[in-house]
């Protein structure tokens, strides 16, 4: 995943130019998370996770919590505002930040092993597949299928954004490239899909177009992957 887009995503971070940050847990996480029928102590990944306080969240509920990040800005920012000290330790190409059951390694996605996932249940993806260039989503689902586990549980968010000559009612169901992104090694359940109007700014001019929010249930294919694979 080397690519132009790390630098930037880096100096976004350091300049504090982050639109996407929450300042409030996703509403869609508290509403569908109980779906996937976790025990309260299951293992959750979060990949690029930014110092998203939906982190907090899943700890709170006594979730081993791991995370990966590419900028050491958020991972640093996340910690202090949940006012934590972690331990810092290097593994191969990344940082891994820890206190208790909290874990985020520093560094690049595609670096990520099995290992590091062992013992994982569950995925929330907030953003992060959708953070992606199209050109690079497959590669980003090839990998988690290499290193999840078999049998994990996957609450997937998207925005969908529409075209000028598209219906909403026309596409409340799974997107086309969802599926065929994920259904190689993935089941593929639509939990939510909710119609959002475009947003203007006090000006009248557009700052989001019309959009569909949706979640999605997915579930990672029993079988392990190929040893060969990281
Ligand atoms: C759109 S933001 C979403 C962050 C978080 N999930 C949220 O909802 O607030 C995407 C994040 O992915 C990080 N990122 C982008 N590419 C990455 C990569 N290849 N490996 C690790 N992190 C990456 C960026 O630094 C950024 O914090």
């Amino acid at each position: 995943m080397a690519h132009p887009d790390l630098a930037l995503w880096k100096q976004g971070w350091r300049a504090n130019q982050i639109p996407f940050h929450l300042t409030h847990v996703h509403p869609l996480l508290a509403k569908y998370w109980s779906m996937l029928g976790l025990a309260s102590d299951a293992r959750v990944f979060v990949p690029l996770c930014g110092k998203i306080l939906d982190l907090m969240w899943l700890h709170k509920r006594g979730h081993d919590v791991v995370g990966i990040e590419l900028s050491p800005v958020a991972v640093r920012d996340f910690f202090k505002a949940a006012h934590l000290l972690p331990r810092h330790n290097c593994q191969g190409d990344l940082t891994r930040w820890t206190q208790e059951r909290l874990a985020i390694y520093c560094g690049e996605f595609l670096a990520l092993t099995r290992d590091e996932l062992l013992g994982v249940s569950a995925v929330y993806d907030r953003a992060a597949l959708t953070a992606l260039p199209e050109s690079l989503r497959a590669g980003y689902v090839s990998h988690l299928h290499a290193i999840l586990p078999g049998g994990c549980l996957v609450l997937l968010m998207t925005i969908e954004d529409l075209d000028d000559d598209e219906e909403a009612a026309d596409n409340m169901s799974s997107a086309e490239n969802i599926l065929s992104l994920y259904c190689a090694h993935f089941s593929i359940e639509l939990l939510h899909a909710e119609y959002h109007e475009a947003m203007v700014d006090r000006a009248g001019e557009p700052t989001d177009p019309r959009c569909i929010h949706k979640v999605y249930r997915l579930q990672h294919s029993t079988s392990a992957p190929n040893e060969a694979t990281p």
